[in-house]
Order: C-alpha cells, then structure tokens, then sequence
C-alpha cells in the first residue's frame, strides 16, 4: 500500500529532480495577504512572485501546503462527510513555474508523473480544459495521445482558476479519473457530474491574470504555472479505495471516534463519523496556529467548525464532551510531518475540550427548539430566519450547522431573514476585514525591495551607525527628498533601528547629515524585509543617496532589552508555575512596560504569581550572560528551543539563551531557550528586577501578564512607598506602625458606631417616663409612644418599637428613624391586646405617606414602611396618632 507519506515524497522528489525548489508549507493563516481568511492552495505564499512583486533565487518550485476551504471564496465544507472526496483541512501537492515553463511543459510533467511514477491507468483517465483554450487541448492529444472524447471543454468557472476576489488567475484543467461503473456519478460537465465516479485529483493553472480590486484582469508579466494535487484523494486511488475517508489516516481517526462514543459506524452514521475526523484535523490545526474559537473573522469559521464536529458527536449518542479526546490519535497520525501539532497537543486538546463545554451547554435546548418549530414542517419546506438567528444567538448555532441538522429532512432556512438579522450584527466585525489599505501600500514597499533589497540590521551589536539613503516614500509613492517640516518613510543600506516585530515595538532616535536632520518617530518593516524609518525633517532637505549618521534613543532601547528579556524569563517561570501547556499568545515589548499573553485558562493565585516571580528574579540575579546564536530551525527546536508555531521563519533562526535552572526538572541546563529576533541585556542582571503589575483575561483561555522591569520596576517601588509615607504621615506614626495604627482605628471606630447607636436608642426611648417607665401619652384610653430618632438605620427600628412595646405594656409606640443620607423609615407596634382594634399596616400606611412614601408592610402588631422625605418626620408622629383619634 502506498502511504500518504509515500505519495508526499515521490512527489516533490520527482519535481525536485525536474529542477524545483522544495520548499516547505506556509502557515494556514497568510503573511502576505490580508484580504485571505486561510490559506486555500499552494500558489499563496508565491502570489507576489506570480505579480512579480517579490523575487526569488529560483523560478520553480514544489510543496506540499496545508489548506482549509472553511470559509470564503473556496469552501467545502458543507459538502464534507456526504460526498467521498470533500475535505475542510487537506494538503496541496503543487508545482510551480514562475515564468519559467508554461503549458506544454506543465501537462508533460504531470502526465508522466501521474502514468509513470504513480503508474495510473491512462485507459481510466480524462481532462478537462477551459472552453476556449485550444491550445492545452492540443497538447493533451499530443502529449496523452487523447482522444477528443477525452478531452472535455468546460465553459465556466470551475476551469478558470482564481484565488480570491483578487490575485492571480488563468484557464485550467483538471485531471479526474474513473473510479467505475458502480459507483453514481458521471463525467465532468455531465449532470451527474457531482457523484464520486469520475474523481479529480489534479488542477493544472495556466496563471496568466491577475484579478484586480475593480474586477478586470490585468497580464501577469510572464505566464506561470500553480498546480495542486489533492494528497488525500491520490492516496484514496493508489489506495484502492472508494473515498478520502478509507484511506489509512481517515481509517485511524474513525476508528478512534468510534470507540470514544462506544460505537461503530453504520450506513445510517458515517456521514458524522466522517465530518467529525475531517473536522478534527482543521480545528487541530488552526489552534496550533494560535487562531481560537471566536465570534468574529478566522476564530468565527473555526469556531462553526468544532460545533458542527460536536453536533455530530452528540448524533452518534454522547453528551459529554468527546472529541477533545481524538486529539492524542490526529497527533500520532500527523505529528511527524507537523511537529506544530505534538508543540501544541496539551493546548489543542484543551481549547477543543473548553468549546465542547460551552457548547454543550445551549446544545440540546437549541435542539429542542428546532424540534419544536420544524415539527410541522415537511420535505421541501422552509425554517424562518428568524428562529435561524435565535439559534444561533442565543443558543450558539452557526447557519451552517441549524441547515446541516435540517438537510436530512429536506428542510431548507431562510437565508434571506437570517441575513437580515445578522448583518446588523456582523457589520462591526466585517469592519475589520475590509479596506484594510495594507494592499495599495504593499506595492511601493515590493518595488523597493526589488530595487534595493532588504535592509542590513546593525541594532544586535550597536546603537548608532551610518548608512546611506537608498528610498525615499511619502504618501503612497517614491520621491527624491523629504523637505524641512515634512514626514515620509526613508530607507537605508542599513541601520541600528529595530523595526517593529515579534512584539517589540520599533526603535525612535534620530538621524542627520551635512544638508538635514530629522528625528524618527517609527520604524516598521516593510515587504518582509526593507526598514521603513518614519521620520519628521527637522532641518534642511533630506535627499535620496545623502549619506547620514544615525543613532537610536538610547535609554529607551536599553529600557526595551531589559522587558524583552523579561518576557522570556516570565515565559519559561509561568511553565515551570503552571505547566507546559503554557504557550506565548501574544507579546508586546515596550520602553514602559511589557505584556504577555499565554494559554491558560485560570486567573493565577497570588502563590502562583509570587513564585513566577521568585523564580524570573533568581536568574535575574544570576546575571548570567544572554547568549544569541544562529542556528538551522530544525536544529533549534531540536535543542528545546521555544518556537511560536505559526511564526514565519527564515532559513536561519536567532536562539537567545539566558539563565541556569536552578531547581527542578532542567536543573543545571539552560533556563530560557526560544527562537527570537528582538534585542536584548548583555547579561541577565541589567534588567534589575522583574514585577509583574497585573494579571488578567484577554480571550477565553488566554491570560496576560503585564510586567515592569528595571527602571519602572524601581519607579514603581518608589511611588507605592512615597504612598506608604503618606498614609503613616497622616496617622502620625512611622510607616512600620501604620498598619497596626489603621487596624486600630477600624476597630474604634466599630466600637464607637456600637456606642453611639446605643446612646441614641436609649435618648429616644428614655425622659418623662410615666409609672413603667416609658413617656406615653394616653389618646381616647390607649397609651401613645411616638419618637423621631435621628441617625437610625431601617433595620433597628423594628428593635426600638419592640422596647417600646415593652416599656408601655399597653398601646400603640411609632418610631420614625431618619438616616444619615435623609432618608426616613417608620415603625409601628401594637400590643396584642390591642390588635383587635388596631392594626400596625393601617397606621403605618398613614405615617408613611406623609413622609411622601407609598405601601409599607408587615403583621397586624408591626409593620415598617419609608419615606423621602425625612423633613415631615414629626407630621408622620402626628398622622399616627391622629388615625387613634379618629
Ligand atoms: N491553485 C489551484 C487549485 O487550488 C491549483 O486548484
């Protein structure tokens, strides 16, 4: 049987022989594109080569390249699991020529690799070409010896190839071969075309447009090739099998989602089985990528992902979350060849494990309510968009997955009603997907780099230096000079400037020459290598060759070297704290201050955060150098090294060191190790000390630390303690007593508010008492004991009118307590002997409406009720006892 991994290698081996550059996949998230959600062919990461925007040293290439088609322009995934070749995550074998071959050479390669190396059967084997390409059709009678009948012309968009809504296109054409008889489905461009009999598995793009923003098709410079051969479904032929699904990978994952829900697949259920380990290998690979479940853009798509996968669970009979317990077999099965997928298994499995909770949540109770609002409806019918949104607002119920669960009963959903609603919402999240204004710019930033090339970066070693002006950029275009009081971008041969990355925020300083200065409030980089100084001209003309001296703000780079190396310290202390599923998120370095985001999904106690400090601070103490070596990438990550997965890498990676553990599991090696590009202290001790400020949730499953370092950490001391004198200052005590002396007063003041609650009561309740003690009045027979009493809260008055009762034996007591803030409450006690007569609610309902109040309540004997209006606390005395009267 011919592994997946055979088929990868006899692949790019037989290119590699044929004169192409092996490269490796780029990540699934682009670098180089922001109008993409994932990456979706192997022509991504050479876009700008097929423009001629970038140049490369080479003009054939070959690669294997993961993609997702999950949302966008290309998107398979409402057909993965009902058809036997559509797949959200698959690799992408491809052949490139960058100007180099074009379309004989291209059908020529194909053909013998596919007839000879893969040993297909010619007589089994078919093309496409677009309509009007006579000349690829030539070619395939020429070169396969097809007959017209094989040779199929194809008039719409499926053989004219395009990335996106913009970049590079051509006319294709596909090979497919026959899988036979019994299985449904006819030839391409048959209305049958659909089943899985005639399966394509290779689409040769003959690039030669480039789809601009306004919808034309501009000539690329020189005619190129972008093939891609669907890995898994060449393994499925060479397989013998009839489906991307019974291939041996696929065979694993089922196998291991059949014995987590404790039950075997069967015609009824492999649809779930399917989507499930298709599904599994997206969402795997996207974490590992650092994208995570969210409510808007690329987390949005994975997010309907995973719950589409867990719907499907949850159909095969389990409640419980399952399928982060796929994730240990898809990194057996995968990990070798994506070692981002072992890095980041601990951190897959518990954000998948983390969204089936909350999913499970709102799961069956939006299911319910799906059963309830189709149950009159039948085949053909349609669900209101409304319910549709509900569900997916409330309840978590991406589209996608409400019309998956109504698509076995033929029910469709109105898209048009659900749109509506979700437009209102997704307005602000699109927002952040369009007009970025990254691409108009890009162009200028390409030339420059062809022209110039990338700029030498001279700020490891060094802080100044000189260089020579090579481009000059204001608003959008190359110009010849910045005039004085202008701003605009220069480049030069080379520099000490960092230029924003990985984190660390861009050098400012300034730079000057005979004819001008001017200072540089940025510095970015630009087309993945040229250093876009931005600058103000603060004197003179600065001009395009001027040779100039350039120096860095020195004391706000020594601040950044000592919080980036801080990060790293805090990185390697949070793992050792809380473990190893601990992965950097997120960085930002500043002069000030430092930031950084992990996965972990618990705030950290204050023993945790003591001891990641504890620990940051020893080597700090060590002062031990910083040592930078250049190492291969796979060597790097080799030696232990932290990557963040994900990351684009060059040829040759930066591996900063510092520190002996001390304790623990590393003891006597290397404390902190990780592929990095900022700058850093010499020797651990420069940056003085490390205390982290803050600690708080940025994203589910993410925390961030916030730190200071050196200067700030010693500003910050100094302000806590210049606010320690101040307090003890206030209390007259030194500041080693101010503690005890605030203890101290807190308690007074208790024991004072206890006293003087104590000696208002017994003020209102005592003087001109009669023969038991109280001082009554006696109204048409019955004893009277009203009191208005000053700073009393509601909730003593119920005691006061109970002494009152007391003291009177017989006969009504009204007490009306006014609080500090104005405010009046009223009480009203009955003697039991007198309940018959009267009742405490009918009294207090009198005094509390003259206090401007409404209702009141309570028992025949007590009632309370308030009032604003503390000013007629005596009129509320008076109404009491009038109602006696009456
Ligand atoms: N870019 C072409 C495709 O994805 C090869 O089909």
């Amino acid at each position: 049987m011919t592994s997946v991994n055979d088929i990868r290698s006899t692949f790019l081996d037989y290119f590699a022989e044929h004169g192409h550059e092996k490269l490796a996949s780029s990540p699934l998230v682009p670098r180089n594109d922001p109008t993409l959600m994932f990456t979706n062919a192997g022509m991504v990461q050479f876009k700008n080569v097929f423009t001629g925007l970038e140049k490369r040293p080479y003009s054939r290439a070959t690669t294997s390249q993961k993609c997702v088609r999950a949302g966008g322009k290309h998107n398979d995934l409402d057909n993965v699991g009902f058809t036997a070749r559509h797949l959200t995550f698959f690799e992408m074998l491809g052949n490139f020529s960058f100007g180099d071959y074009f379309k004989e050479q291209a059908i020529e390669l194909a053909w013998t690799l596919v007839t000879k190396e893969f040993g297909l059967d010619r007589n089994k084997l078919l093309v496409t070409v677009y309509h009007t390409d006579d000349e690829a059709a030539d070619y395939w009678k020429k070169i396969a010896g097809f007959s017209d009948d094989r040779i199929i012309r194809i008039p719409t968009s499926d053989n004219f190839w395009t990335m996106g809504d913009t970049g590079p296109c051509g006319p294709c054409s596909e090979i497919f071969i026959d899988r036979g008889e019994h299985i449904w489905g006819g030839p391409p461009g048959s209305p049958e075309e659909d089943g899985d009999r005639f399966l394509e598995f290779w689409n040769l793009v003959f690039m030669q447009y480039e789809q601009t923003p306004e919808g034309g098709q501009d000539p690329l410079p020189r005619p190129s090739i972008d093939t891609g051969m669907g890995l898994e479904r060449m393994a499925s032929i060479l397989q013998g099998v009839e489906s991307v699904f019974e291939t041996d990978l696929f065979k694993h994952l089922i196998d291991a989602a059949a014995s987590a829900v404790r039950k075997s697949p069967t015609s009824e259920t492999v649809a779930s089985y399917r989507v499930i380990a298709d599904h599994l290998r997206s969402m795997a690979f996207l974490i590992a990528e650092g994208v995570l479940p969210a409510n808007e853009g690329r987390g949005y798509v994975l997010r309907r992902i995973m719950r589409r996968a867990m719907r499907h669970a949850t159909l095969l009979g389990t409640n419980e979350p399952t399928i982060h317990k796929l994730v240990p077999t898809l990194v057996r099965e995968m990990g070798q060849a994506y070692p981002e997928l072992v890095h980041g298994e601990a951190m897959i499995a518990e954000t998948v494990r983390l969204e089936e909770e909350r999913f499970l949540k709102t799961l069956s109770r939006g299911l319910q309510i799906l059963e309830d609002e189709t149950a009159g409806l039948a085949d053909g019918d349609t669900l209101g968009g409304d319910t549709a949104f509900k569900l997916y607002d409330t309840y978590g119920f991406p589209l996608d997955l409400t019309q998956d669960a109504l698509r076995g009963r033929g029910i469709g959903v109105d898209q048009g009603g659900f749109d509506a609603a979700m437009a209102r919402q997704k307005a602000e999240a699109r927002k952040n997907w369009t007009g970025s204004g990254e691409a108009a710019t890009s162009a200028v930033w390409f030339s420059v780099l062809d022209r110039v090339g990338a700029t030498e970066f001279l700020g490891y070693e060094s802080e100044e230096s000189d260089g020579a002006v090579t481009a000059l950029v204001r608003e959008g275009a190359e110009v010849e000079a910045l005039g004085e009081g202008e701003e605009g971008f220069v480049v030069l041969n080379q520099t000490p400037f960092y230029a924003e990355s990985g984190g660390q925020v861009g050098d400012t300083g300034t730079m000057s020459g005979e004819d001008a200065s001017a200072v540089v409030l940025e510095t970015t980089k630009q087309a993945g290598g040229v250093f876009a100084h931005r600058v103000r001209v603060t004197g003179g003309r600065l001009e395009k060759g001027a040779p100039l001296t350039l120096a860095v703000d020195r004391a706000r780079r020594t601040a950044i070297r000592a919080n980036h190396s801080a990060t790293h310290l805090l990185h390697e202390a949070l793992r050792e704290v809380l473990g190893s599923h601990v992965a950097q998120k997120g960085s930002m370095v500043g002069p000030d201050r430092l930031r950084f985001d992990f996965s972990h999904t618990k705030p950290l106690s204050d023993d945790e955060l003591a001891e990641v400090e504890r620990l940051a601070n020893g080597i700090v103490l060590q002062n031990g150098p910083v040592e930078t070596r250049l190492m291969a990438v796979d060597d790097a990550v080799a030696a232990g090294a932290m990557a963040l997965f994900g990351e684009k890498y060059g040829e040759e990676v930066r591996v900063v060191s510092m520190g002996t553990a001390l304790e623990g599991e590393k003891a006597g090696k290397t404390y902190s190790m990780e592929l990095c590009g900022g700058t850093h202290v010499r020797r651990t001790g420069e940056i003085g000390l490390v205390r982290v400020v803050q600690e708080t949730s940025v994203a589910s499953g993410v925390r961030r630390v916030e730190a200071l370092t050196a200067d700030g950490a010693r500003a910050y001391f100094a302000e806590q303690e210049a606010q320690l004198r101040a307090v003890a200052s206030a209390l007259k005590v030194s500041p080693r007593d101010a503690l005890a002396r605030v203890e101290a007063l807190v308690e007074e003041r208790r024991t004072l508010e206890r006293q003087l609650a104590d000696a208002r009561q017994k003020m209102a309740m005592g003087g001109g008492a009669n023969e038991n003690g109280a001082a009554a009045e006696t109204i048409e027979g019955v004893q009277f004991l009203g009191r208005v009493v000053e700073g009393l809260q509601p909730k003593d008055l119920r005691g006061l009118v109970d002494q009152g009762k007391k003291q009177i034996g017989s006969g009504i007591v009204t007490i009306v307590g006014l609080t500090e803030d104005g405010k009046a409450g009223i009480a009203v006690g009955v003697t039991e002997d007198l309940t018959a007569r009267f009742s405490a609610v009918d009294l207090v309902r009198a005094g509390s409406e003259a206090l401007g109040g409404k209702g009141g309540g309570g028992r025949p004997d007590m009632a309370q009720a308030g009032g604003p209006d503390a000013g007629k606390a005596d009129e509320a005395v008076a109404a009491v006892k009038a109602m006696l009267a009456s």
